[in-house]
């Protein structure tokens, strides 16, 4: 039985080092027809999630992260959890994340 359509893994970066990190901590890559963040946190992890905040689709490119790693959106600081995509500011929105995974060939992010 088909249920949806698979996700797929692909690959956007060749290493982390070669990720576009901004001055924030984000980086944009393109996973298939999609645009992603990806989060650096202090300690080194990486998270993945939608390039547009899901209040009103502002990219979270241009937010920041805050001291405890959650994005902060530029358009009205909503602030979500990059791990799980859980609205931490309260206002019941959920940014979509997505699975990342770092290999030897790369860096990949898993999307629909
Ligand atoms: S568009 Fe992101 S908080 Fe409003």
């Amino acid at each position: 039985m088909i249920t949806g359509v698979p996700a797929s893994w692909y690959l956007v970066a060749d290493s982390q080092e070669a990720l576009p990190f901004q001055s924030n901590g984000i980086a944009v890559v393109q996973a298939g027809e999609r645009s992603v963040c990806i989060a650096r946190l202090t300690d080194g992890r990486l998270y993945a999630f939608a390039q547009r905040c899901p209040h009103v689709g502002v990219p979270l490119s241009e937010g920041w992260l805050d001291a405890l790693g959650r994005v902060v959106c530029p358009g009205h600081a909503y602030r979500f959890d990059v791990c799980n995509g859980r609205n931490t500011s309260g206002e019941g929105y959920q940014l979509k994340t997505y699975a990342l995974r770092v290999d030897l060939e790369g860096v990949f992010v898993r999307v629909p």
